[in-house]
């Protein structure tokens, strides 16, 4: 899948130590930017790895896909998954989660690529639902160019990495006849 010549979104199999280094660069970037994705400041890339370390031992259960963008060199400069584990009664439903460009890849297209081929990717599987939620404005306005639904918002959800309360913003988008 090519985002351009110089991004190429690639779906990975699994976690070697190459791409959990460079997945804990983009993460910690973005926290440190203040993005609010579950963790907290400070954040040290050894807590970092060990998300990512958890991540490939969940993609190996075929609980989630992980895709990355990469530039031209093959460092990765994004990520998003698709999180397939749900309940028994929601086999069609699939939920999107930690979509991260780093701070310097951004503005270029690399997170709209990204959602689309994971769209793609829930779409490949058979999923007909996929739901989200953000605390983003900047990652809301790109899924509802997208054609995500929005759904409303949950005040004082979780915390920004510094502190302090913030709000989510809950989507969903159907992908019947997509
Ligand atoms: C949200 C996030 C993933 C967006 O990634 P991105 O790669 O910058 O996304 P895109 O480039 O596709 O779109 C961002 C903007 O750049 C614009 N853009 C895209 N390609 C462009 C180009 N070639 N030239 C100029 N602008 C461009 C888009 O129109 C969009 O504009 P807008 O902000 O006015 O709506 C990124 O900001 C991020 O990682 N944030 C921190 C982590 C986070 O909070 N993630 C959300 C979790 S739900």
């Amino acid at each position: 899948m090519k985002q351009s010549s110089a991004i190429t979104i690639r779906c990975l199999e699994y976690l070697g130590e190459r791409e959990v280094q460079g997945l804990s660069d983009v993460l910690l970037d973005c926290v440190e930017g203040g993005a609010s994705v579950s963790f907290m400041l400070p954040i040290t890339r050894g807590k970092a790895d060990a998300f990512w370390r958890d991540t490939a031992a969940s993609m190996a259960r075929g609980e989630r896909v992980l895709l990355v963008a990469e530039d031209a060199a093959g460092t990765i400069v994004g990520t998003i998954q698709v999180i397939w584990a749900q309940p028994e009664n929601q086999p069609h439903r699939g939920e999107v989660a930690k979509m991260l460009v780093h701070p310097q890849a951004r503005r270029q297209g690399v997170g709209a690529a990204l959602l689309r081929a994971a769209e793609q990717r829930a779409i490949s599987a058979g999923k007909t639902l996929l739901v989200l939620d953000t605390a983003n404005e900047d990652a809301e306005r790109l899924y509802a160019r997208q054609g995500w639904q929005r759904v409303g918002v949950i005040p004082d959800y979780a915390l920004w990495p510094q502190g302090g309360l913030c709000s989510t913003t809950i989507l969903f988008k159907a992908l019947r006849g997509a």
